[in-house]
């Protein structure tokens, strides 16, 4: 049956490739920021949402770099926090099902083992307390999903650091590459295909708060482009480095990863 979908930030990443795939199946409704800045205006995406009544409301707003949420953590905070935080308030006994992305940056740095739903968030950086804020608030109505994501690999993930290498090397230039900075990458190609059927049309998640997607393997930067890349010549242009070789003013979490206790939701890192 098709559904009416709401997709809130439809400019990011994930959406447009979310969108390649929900667009022709359902009933889809995109706002990016040229129709309303959520954080400015919440009362104008409200009345779109009275006037569009969704059955189901996809955010992927989100102030997503590391760097950019330690030095604005007002806006951080905003994005992050206040506007998922009055979304899920404004959307309680509502027959409308928000769907919310968080991210593997809620739980601690370094921990040996993966965390799972079960595991209790410690996030060490802006962006990740600011994401578990969030988190926490929208768990609390019934009518929503919060999808916790690892590092995301795919044609649209155009701002994010797997497709910044492979333009570079793509171009002939030599690269430095993390190699002890780790995630559970996903495919978002993948991930949008589970998306649609499990999530969207099967509802195999809606009695569920929480759901961590991510791949089986803890894989590092240059593990991952490593497994992309398979020209000999082009890998000759990579240099495998520590992550404390890029001399950042904040210090990035390097042992991040998701695991999943529903056996579906722990995917296998195919690049597509
Ligand atoms: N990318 C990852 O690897 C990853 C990993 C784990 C979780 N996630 C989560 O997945 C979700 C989507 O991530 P993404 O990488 O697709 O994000 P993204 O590409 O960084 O896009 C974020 C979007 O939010 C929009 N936005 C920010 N502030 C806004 C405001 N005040 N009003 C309206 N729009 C606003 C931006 O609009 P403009 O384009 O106009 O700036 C942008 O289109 C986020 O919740 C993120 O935390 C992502």
């Amino acid at each position: 049956m098709k559904k009416k979908i709401l997709l809130i930030g439809s400019n990011s990443s994930l959406a447009n490739q979310l969108s390649k795939i929900i667009d022709d199946k359902h009933s889809l409704l995109k706002l990016s920021r040229k129709d309303v800045d959520v954080v400015k205006n919440f009362e104008k995406l409200k009345k779109i949402i009275y006037t569009f009544r969704p059955n189901i409301l996809i955010n992927c707003i989100g102030l997503t770099k590391f760097i950019d949420c330690e030095e604005n953590p007002e806006e951080a905070y905003l994005v992050n926090a206040l506007y998922p935080i009055n979304l899920a308030n404004f959307i309680r006994n509502k027959k409308i099902t928000l769907i919310h992305f968080s991210t593997e940056a809620v739980f601690q740095d370094g921990l040996k083992k993966m965390p799972t739903e079960k595991v209790l968030p410690n996030p060490s950086t802006i962006y990740g307390n600011s994401k578990l804020l969030a988190d926490k608030a929208i768990s609390k109505i019934n009518n929503s999903l919060i999808i916790r994501l690892p590092m995301l690999v795919g044609p649209t993930q155009n701002h994010q650091i797997i497709n910044k290498i492979l333009k570079k090397l793509r171009n002939g230039q030599k690269v430095f590459v993390s190699n002890d900075v780790y995630s559970t990458p996903i495919s978002t190609v993948d991930f949008s295909k589970f998306f649609l059927r499990e999530i969207i049309q099967k509802r195999s998640f809606n009695k569920k708060k929480i759901i961590h997607i991510c791949s089986k393997k803890r894989m590092s930067t240059y593990e991952v482009i490593k497994d992309i890349v398979k020209d000999k010549k082009i890998l000759s242009n990579i240099t495998p480095v520590s992550e404390d070789f890029f001399k950042s003013k904040f210090q990035r979490p390097k042992k991040l990863g998701l695991k999943s206790i529903y056996k579906n939701c722990n995917r296998t890192f195919i690049y597509e």
